[in-house]
């Protein structure tokens, strides 16, 4: 049997009885977790140079070093690793400081529970990356970039002062790197209180108009598309989302109130996730800008799907890089899984796998009617491997139903 790697995980934290407290309460994990424990930053530093880590979980409060400091260099030096910050409630000014350098923000005190669930991912997302090699590259993205026109709005907006969170939450609703930043703070347990949010405009809201500006004017958390630009219809992959996550409301809210087939939580997460389901692909275009001209001339020329073509220069597709970022950054699994298999929902978990095929279903849907196509022909489209998951074919032919009698859009 093969043994199953061990999550290395560095903590770090000035307090001694903090360290203490991790130790004690962490020993029943002792066969799944590595765990090394560090007393300041310099320190965690040479404990790097030494060995590799999956997960350095850093307090941000510490002497000489501070937790954003110490991450930036990890950030730097070791982006493949995951990057976990801990902070007190008091420390939302210092806080700020690692909107960039880390992926995930807990609040201290940290429940158990919440502890394990932020490190257990680093397993679960190696597995879904591999074996491509670009955990490197993916881990040291700070921002998803954003359309050009939109991006403008924003600063404009945000430079005048004039921008309400309504306002600005409609901006960032159409724009998949904003929206992604957004939800990345409001899902973690610092910004969001242990409430999953999928909603964009009440993340806004939430999080308030004077931490969105703080971002966009001080931190520059938003930035604008470059490389992509030239590459792929960056506007185009916007139009098919806006108009995907469009189609999956449609029937997520059909199938919720209709017969209540559906799980509320697959309806929850439908809007989102069908909005963030090609992320991936504005990615590669902007960071492996290279690789990705070569998919677009694969895709073109050789009669290949564009998964077809990223699977053979990347090892891996668009639904996976895009799964991988938002997970790292601790969007929910739900929605992780979603945008990982709307290819191929029938590799979901089973708790996952009626979201998965919704935003399969949705995409093809979409593509289907932007083609001006007939919808009898999508169900032959749909992967079989899911059709034959029970009731799984029942329900696509109510989706296509649903979409069919509201034109599709
Ligand atoms: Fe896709
Ligand atoms: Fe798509």
């Amino acid at each position: 049997m093969v043994e199953k790697a061990k999550i290395r995980i560095l903590f770090v934290d000035d307090e001694p009885n903090i360290l203490k407290g991790f130790k004690r309460s962490l020993r029943p994990l002792r066969s799944l977790w590595d765990m090394t424990f560090a007393p300041g930053g310099k320190q965690a530093l040479t404990i790097l140079e030494q060995s590799p880590f999956d997960v350095v979980l850093s307090d941000m409060r510490m002497p000489e070093m501070d937790g954003s400091q110490l991450l930036e260099i990890v950030r730097r030096t070791y982006p493949g690793i995951m990057r976990i910050i801990l902070s007190g409630h008091s420390d939302e000014d210092l806080i700020m400081k690692s909107v960039k350098s880390a992926h995930q923000f807990l609040s201290k005190p940290c429940e158990k529970q919440t502890l394990i669930s932020a490190v257990s991912r680093a397993g679960y997302l190696d597995n879904i990356l591999q074996p491509s090699g670009l955990k490197d590259r993916l881990g040291g993205i700070e921002c998803i970039p954003s359309l050009p026109s939109l991006y403008e709005e924003m600063m404009w907006d945000m430079d005048r002062g004039s921008g309400s969170a309504d306002s600005v939450g409609r901006i960032i609703e159409q724009d998949m790197g904003m929206t992604a930043k957004v939800l990345q703070l409001v899902n973690s347990s610092f910004f969001g209180i242990h409430r999953h949010r999928s909603r964009v405009r009440e993340a806004v809201s939430f999080l308030g108009i004077d931490i969105v500006k703080h971002l966009a004017l001080d931190m520059n958390v938003f930035s604008r598309f470059n490389r992509a630009l030239s590459i792929v219809g960056v506007e185009e992959i916007h139009d098919h989302s806006i108009r995907t996550a469009g189609i999956a409301k449609q029937i997520a809210g059909d199938g919720k109130m209709g017969n209540g087939k559906m799980n509320a939580k697959t309806a929850d997460n439908a809007v989102i996730c069908a909005f963030l389901h090609d992320i991936g692909r504005l990615l590669m275009a902007e960071y492996f800008s290279d690789q990705y001209e070569r998919v677009v001339r694969l895709a073109g020329q050789e009669q290949m799907t564009v998964p077809e073509a990223e699977q053979a220069v990347f090892n891996v597709t668009h639904a996976e890089i895009g799964a991988y970022l938002l997970g790292l950054w601790g969007l929910p699994d739900m929605i992780v899984e979603g945008i990982a298999f709307h290819h191929s929902p029938a590799r979901a978990e089973p708790e996952n796998m009626e979201l998965a095929g919704l935003i399969h279903a949705a995409d093809l849907i979409e593509h289907h009617v932007s083609q001006g196509e007939n919808l009898d022909r999508c169900m032959d489209k749909i992967d079989p491997a899911f059709r034959q998951k029970q009731g799984m074919s029942e329900k696509v032919a109510q989706w296509l139903t649903i979409a069919d009698n509201r034109g599709g859009n």
